[in-house]
């Protein structure tokens, strides 16, 4: 069975954009496909997270993930400082990681304008602890956004790398999952693109309903259409998309028909979109809620994701240590 991974870093909280986007694939793979799926909580500490915060950061995330759907059952589902090897795994690609590609990744060079007074060695190097989370389990198919496809590729060639300069054939070469057709891009509620972490657009699955509420109304819209069959504006364009994401082919139908007739009232269409956003969130909220707070739910979920995280992290850095020369006075190496 071809392997899947993907990590999501433990900061903030999901929304919409997450779920619809990412998540609800994730869900569907883990029946056909041999799954991880993990917290990044090593990669959140680039952007120095308070001590004091870090924990419930994570414990956030897992429960927002579980609540989602993420079925420990089929799936290892884990953090990734509980699994050492990773990070050992790590040390060593950064040996045959090169100063200049890492300056090259689009990624660094936006912190670096983002945060000119933080660039530190974490930031430049990401793209080789995101590699060795992916490599360390030997993982085919990783689903990601478009955003992370240059540290995927940097993944494919750390692979070839590796395999090439010790003359071994221990890692395949990882490949973007792509959801093809499924892939539903969620747009903001702010008029134009995607809804994203750090827009501040966007409706989190753990939102209240008067929260959703009141986002939605804000949502940016224009005068409404003065012509019959007018086209659409990108901000109410998003409004249809969004609707089409959450409500009934009935609803949007309805909506579609009374703006091509300019009869159309956003107002009601925004409220009808909130109370349908409400119908899919508010459950997965009040999952989210009593999943965080059952301590012992989440020790199960996590002490065997990671014993199948482990054994499989084990195995390949057997191999690599091998590869690389290793050959422990401790006895590490035997057999
Ligand atoms: N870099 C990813 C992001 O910001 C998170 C991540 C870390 C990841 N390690 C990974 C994703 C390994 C896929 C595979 O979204």
């Amino acid at each position: 069975m071809e392997i899947v991974l993907s990590g999501i870093r433990s900061t903030g909280h999901l929304h919409l954009g997450n779920y619809y986007g990412a998540l609800r694939n994730y869900i569907k793979m883990q029946d056909n496909y041999d799954c991880f799926f993990f917290i990044a909580d090593l990669h959140s500490l680039t952007t120095h997270p308070h001590p004091d915060d870090f924990h419930s950061g994570v414990r956030t995330i897992l429960a927002e993930y579980l609540a989602s759907g993420l079925d420990p059952d089929k799936s290892a589902i884990f953090v990734q400082s509980d699994v050492p090897e990773i990070s050992e795994l790590y040390v060593l690609l950064n040996m045959i990681s090169y100063k200049g590609e890492l300056e090259r990744t689009t990624s660094f060079k936006d912190k670096v304008r983002q945060n000119p007074d933080n660039v530190n060695a974490g930031l430049l190097t990401y793209p080789v602890l995101m590699a060795a989370d992916i490599l360390i389990h030997r993982a085919n198919l990783v689903p990601v956004g478009k955003d992370q496809e240059q540290h995927l590729e940097f993944a494919r060639v750390l692979a070839r790398r590796f395999n090439s300069f010790y003359n071994c054939e221990v890692f395949p070469e990882p490949k973007a999952f792509n959801f093809g057709d499924d892939l539903v891009k969620v747009p903001g509620l702010d008029g134009s693109g995607k809804m994203g972490k750090s827009e501040g657009n966007g409706v989190y699955l753990c939102d209240e309903e008067s929260t959703i509420r009141k986002k939605v109304m804000k949502a940016v819209t224009d005068a409404g259409p003065t012509e019959p069959n007018s086209p659409m504006p990108e901000a109410v364009a998003n409004l249809f998309t969004l609707l089409g994401i959450v409500s009934t082919q009935d609803t949007v139908d309805h909506f579609k028909e009374s703006y091509n007739n300019c009869t159309i009232r956003y107002g009601d269409l925004k409220k009808q979109l909130a109370e349908d956003i409400c119908k899919q969130t508010l459950p997965i909220k009040a999952k989210i809620e009593q999943i965080y707070n059952d301590e012992e739910f989440l020790k199960r979920v996590v002490k065997r994701g990671t014993e199948r995280a482990r054994e499989s992290a084990v195995a390949t850095l057997r191999e690599v240590r091998k590869a690389v020369g290793f050959r422990s006075f401790l006895g590490f190496d035997d057999k």
